[in-house]
């Protein structure tokens, strides 16, 4: 192996390819996964600066046979990104490769390099005068590349899609080093199979996704949110609703948010100060995105929230009087992550359902979990526009995390997912399976598509050396 990385440093450089033989070199960022759960070993992380840098570093480890771990921003939650503990596995970092390569008014295109950082990339489209519209908490650090790898939900989904309905185009390094250019920015071809959907998700099993060509929208005139408490799921799938009826294309985020989530980023985070949590059992928060005016905005928004009131799906509500208010809504929204992962170790779930089945699934699920875990507390929240649930089961109070997750994780999973196929519903809806859900994927994927699945990994990736084990697990 120190052939390989003689190799590794000939092709980026010495400073871009670190290992643990410099015992001052801490590879923690590289190696340890967003929650803490996972500590990899890499034989190396190797930081390379251009696409054929990528491709030669692809041939180097196909030759070695060595298994390479694409990552971005480390921010992933199912542990996909971080290499195993065999010390074998190169991560292949793509923090160096961040460049705005060109962007396309008339086309309302942006290509961008993998490693750029979702936040850059919002704040070049800005620059621009144009919106791209996917926006997650871990924004300030995760990158397009693991955007696309995941594809990433977040908070616009419900108007403007996944990371896959952003994306016109992709250049990708093969598992054999060969470089595909596909970054066009067309909306319509039809020639032949869609590879660049099947990267999209592929979670670093696949290739490696080196630039991408991305789609821009025009800024909306007015933006506007409001804090709404619920008096239940029900309610708010019935706000769900109303809102998609009077706001059409404008209602461009629809959060839910339980009592316990909220309390938990009231305790960690009093000074955020979140509005009206400890009276109602549900908050939701609405974006209605206005191509008007603000005057317009605010006037079909008081509309929608006087007419909720008036039929018992809302029963109190604040809509921000300017950005800084709204920021501060979507700041509490996006704490609930770091709250519950200050609160202590936790089973994390990533659901979908149908919108119109949710009701049901909580209180079935939250009652059957209550059975079994006298104590249990719920941290849920999420993307109730797309049916995507963070149904997250913390340990009862005062209980020990590590001892919670040794005895119950395995069965809690089963048991939330059995749920979610009596529901029809998908185990993971935006965050990927990573390593975390690989076996359980089996359990609840159709056998005819996992089965394509495999034969697709196959061919493309005959050697197993990208991302090995992830998605498909260690077999395939
Ligand atoms: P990484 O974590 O580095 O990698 C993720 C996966 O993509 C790995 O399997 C990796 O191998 C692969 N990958 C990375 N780069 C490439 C590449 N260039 N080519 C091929 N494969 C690659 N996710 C959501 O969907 N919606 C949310 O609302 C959301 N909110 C979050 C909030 C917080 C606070 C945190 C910590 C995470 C959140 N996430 C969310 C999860 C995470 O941010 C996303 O999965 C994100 O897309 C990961 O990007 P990354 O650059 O950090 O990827
Ligand atoms: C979110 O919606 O905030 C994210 O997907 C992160 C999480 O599930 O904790
Ligand atoms: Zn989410």
């Amino acid at each position: 192996m120190n052939l390989l990385i003689d190799h590794l440093r000939h092709i980026c450089g010495d400073a871009h390819v670190l290992t643990h033989d410099d015992p001052s070199t801490d590879l923690s960022a590289w190696e340890l996964d967003w929650r803490k759960r996972i500590r990899g070993r890499a034989l190396a992380v190797v930081r390379p600066g251009n696409t054929a840098e990528v491709a030669a570093v692809v041939k180097a480890c196909a030759a070695a046979g060595a298994a390479i771990v694409p990552q971005g921003g480390n921010t992933g939650l199912v542990v996909g990104g971080v290499p195993d503990n065999t010390g074998t596995q190169i991560v292949l970092s793509l923090g160096r490769m961040h460049a705005v390569r060109a962007i396309d008014p008339a086309n309302l295109t942006i290509t961008v390099e993998a490693g750029c950082v979702l936040q850059n990339l919002q704040a070049a489209a800005e620059a621009a005068g144009f919106l791209f519209p996917l926006s997650l908490g871990a924004e300030g650090s995760c990158t397009i590349g693991g955007n696309l790898g995941t594809n990433a939900g977040g908070t616009q989904v419900l108007r403007y899609g996944n990371t896959r309905e952003l994306c016109l185009g992709l250049e990708v390094v093969t598992a054999q080093g060969d470089i595909w250019h596909g970054l066009s920015g067309l909306r319509k071809d039809n020639t032949g199979y869609d590879l660049r959907n099947l990267m999209i998700g592929s979670e670093g099993t696949l290739g490696v996704i080196t630039a991408a060509t991305m789609k821009l929208y025009p800024q909306p005139a007015a933006q506007l949110t409001a804090w709404a408490a619920v008096p239940s799921m029900q309610a708010a799938v019935e706000l769900l609703g109303l809102a998609q009826q009077r706001l059409g294309p404008g209602l461009t985020g629809f959060e839910v948010m339980g009592q316990f989530a909220l309390s938990l980023v009231d305790t960690h985070y009093p000074q955020l100060r979140v509005p009206l949590w400890q009276e109602t059992p549900w908050c939701v928060l609405l974006e209605n995105s206005d191509s008007e005016n603000e005057a317009h905005a605010r006037s079909q928004f008081e509309a929608l929230l006087e007419a909720a009131l008036n039929a018992g799906c809302v029963s109190d509500a604040v809509v921000a009087e300017n950005l800084t208010q709204a920021r501060g809504l979507w700041h509490i929204r996006e704490s609930i992550t770091l709250a519950q992962a200050d609160e202590g170790l936790n089973i994390k779930h990533d659901i979908s359902i149908p919108v119109s089945r949710i009701p049901d699934f909580v209180a079935e699920t939250d009652a059957l979990l209550a059975h079994h875990i006298p104590g249990v507390r719920m941290v849920d929240f999420g993307h109730l526009g797309d049916g995507n649930l963070h149904y997250n089961v913390q340990a009862p109070q005062g209980a020990d995390g590590n001892a919670f997750l040794r005895d119950y994780e395995d069965q809690v999973n089963t048991l939330v997912f059995d749920q979610v196929k009596r529901f029809d519903g998908s185990i993971s809806a935006e965050h990927g399976v990573g390593e975390l859900k690989v076996g359980k994927l089996p359990l609840y994927k159709d056998p005819t598509a996992l089965a394509m699945m495999r034969a697709v990994k196959q061919a493309l990736d005959p050697q197993n050396i990208m991302n090995p084990g992830r998605v498909l697990g260690s077999e395939e």
